[in-house]
């Protein structure tokens, strides 16, 4: 068994986004690109993934905003927050971190960003240029995949890739990217959710395993074939003696099983997870270099 070391590869990535910020943008006179966030309530994982984001801006020299708001804002606010930044020229991308609260409607949210600021890739038009393989912002967990399975020369042409979880931020989008003719992608599809009958057997016959279920420890290893390749995109917070914070983490993959049968796997953590975040990053350069035509 291999593991594909999301970690390592984020900081290869990190430390070359850093360089040409400073190289190409800084010492040629030109602003740092800027990233904005738009964090409603007091969702305590929204507020540690916001963090990281400011984090990881801070690391490779991008400038970082947090537009915080309370729990009971209105939509119409919130609207109105997201046109003064789609017409703030000094912001570059921004988000809008998920999940809202329930008197907010997500959609709506999502269409009022303009497609050019979008660097999560969650608006229609940059889904809808992602499935016609146009430029687009591209989610930043399936970017990230898509990245490391490159990194490590993990051919898909012609693979079989299962993809458990079907949301709208990692598995369709996965599966499309997966399946798109391209350099990674060319596989044969099969995407599994919770109406897909014998899931495991499905699971059993992938060469690559995409896992996003939310489910801990859901994929066994009777539910891998020897020698695949397994991406574990869960994360999940259980009680743990032996830390400081108390907890650790694990997903939806039973790694210490899984990983005796497989080839390649992702661990949790230092596998999906710095991907996803320096996936936001190079998205966030690309609208600072206006690279993808609106
Ligand atoms: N919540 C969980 N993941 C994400 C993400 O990638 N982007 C945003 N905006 N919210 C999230």
């Amino acid at each position: 068994m291999n593991l594909l070391d999301g970690k390592l590869v984020a900081e290869k990535i990190k430390a070359e986004i850093a360089t040409e910020v400073k190289t190409k943008m800084l010492d040629a006179g030109r602003e740092a690109p800027h990233l904005a966030a738009i964090l409603v309530g007091d969702d305590p994982a929204s507020q540690t993934y916001v963090a990281s984001k400011e984090k990881d801006c801070l690391e490779v020299g991008f400038i970082s905003s947090v537009y915080r708001y309370p729990a009971n804002i209105t939509q119409d606010k919130l609207l109105e927050s997201i046109r003064f930044l789609n017409a703030d020229p000094e912001v570059d991308g921004f988000i809008v971190q998920l999940p809202l609260p329930k008197h907010l409607d997500e959609h709506t949210i999502i269409e009022s960003i303009h497609p050019a600021k979008d660097v999560d890739g969650f608006h229609p038009v940059n889904v809808g240029r992602m499935v016609l393989n146009i430029p687009s912002y591209l989610p930043a967990t399936p970017y990230g995949i898509v990245t490391l399975l490159e990194h490590y020369k993990i051919e898909t042409e012609g693979k079989h890739c299962v993809v458990l979880g079907r949301s709208n931020i990692v598995g369709t989008p996965i599966s499309i990217l997966l399946s798109r003719k391209s350099k990674t992608g060319n596989a044969t599809v099969t995407l599994c959710h919770s109406h897909t009958s014998d899931i495991k057997a499905i699971a059993a016959s992938a060469d690559i395993l995409i896992v996003a279920m939310g489910k801990k420890g859901f994929v066994t290893a009777d539910m891998v074939k020897k020698d695949a390749v397994v991406v574990d995109v869960g994360i999940h917070r259980i009680p743990a003696k032996e830390t400081k914070s108390g907890y650790r983490l694990v997903g939806d993959v039973d790694f210490q099983e899984v990983a005796k049968k497989c080839s390649y796997i992702t661990p949790v953590p230092g596998g999906v997870g710095p991907m996803t975040r320096v996936s936001l990053l190079l998205n966030t350069l690309k609208a600072a270099k206006k690279e993808i035509k609106f």
